[in-house]
């Protein structure tokens, strides 16, 4: 019961390290807008795409909800939360439209600086501190490791030194983060960056039109940069 609506709207992140390559990659697109007082909103004023501003996090659930059509999110967000939303061989809820080639970063286990380690069965019993539960749940599976995931939603990277955990699994971007916090990077999970995401499911035919023309307009922008 999507709502009709006869104008495209993206959902970016408000502020953090999306948020401005987020926007620039769309004004490259030839998309401008006139901004809300609230700054939350931003009305499409040369093609009906407009934007909602808005946490991180809270991009795939506004997509599955049909709030907004698409979204620039990181993999590694969209993935959790697709791993809630969806999981157990179930089919994905969003499509990843495109690569975005800024925010790169790695979903990473790391442990304290101290550890010999040897490898993933090293983790059996301990407790490792996420705000990827989903995403670590299903690799430790995989791995045939049996380990407590200690949900954090955020300073997952103190959890080690205050005893609430024994390792963690992070983002790591340069990381200054864990070096900082004594930790080191054992095993990458997931390479991840920004995405352009939508729903699995087909748009309607005005929206459709609409995506496809800014698809088009990005691969074009996205081919310039690289
Ligand atoms: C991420 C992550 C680490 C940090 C790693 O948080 O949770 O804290 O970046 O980056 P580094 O390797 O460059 O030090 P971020 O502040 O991006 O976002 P969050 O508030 O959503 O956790
Ligand atoms: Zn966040
Ligand atoms: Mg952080």
């Amino acid at each position: 019961n999507t709502p009709v609506r006869d104008r495209l709207r993206i959902a970016i992140q408000k502020s953090g390290r999306l948020a401005e390559p987020a926007r620039a990659l769309l004004a490259s697109c030839g998309l401008s807008w006139r901004e809300s007082r609230d700054r939350l909103f931003c009305y499409g004023e040369s093609l009906p795409i407009d934007l909602l501003l808005v946490r991180d996090d809270d991009i795939p659930g506004l997509i599955a909800d049909g709030v907004c059509d698409l979204g620039i999110v990181g993999r590694n967000v969209l993935l959790e939360q697709d791993g809630g939303r969806s999981g157990n061989g179930r089919p994905s809820v969003y499509r990843e439209w495109r690569a975005l080639g800024f925010g790169g970063c790695r979903l990473a286990l790391a442990v304290p600086d101290s550890w010999d380690w040897q490898g993933p069965e090293q983790l059996a019993g301990k407790r490792i501190a996420t705000s990827y539960p989903a995403l670590l749940s299903r690799w430790l599976e995989e791995q045939g490791i049996a380990a407590d995931v200690v949900l954090l939603s955020g300073s997952v990277e103190i959890a080690p030194r205050l005893g609430q955990a024994e390792a963690i699994c992070d983002l790591v971007s340069s990381g200054a983060t864990l070096t900082a916090n004594q930790l080191k990077p054992v095993m990458t999970l997931l390479e991840s960056e920004a995405v352009l995401a939508g729903p699995s499911t087909e748009f309607d035919p005005v929206r459709g039109e609409l995506a496809d023309l800014l698809l088009r307009r990005l691969d074009g922008a996205l081919r310039i940069r690289h």
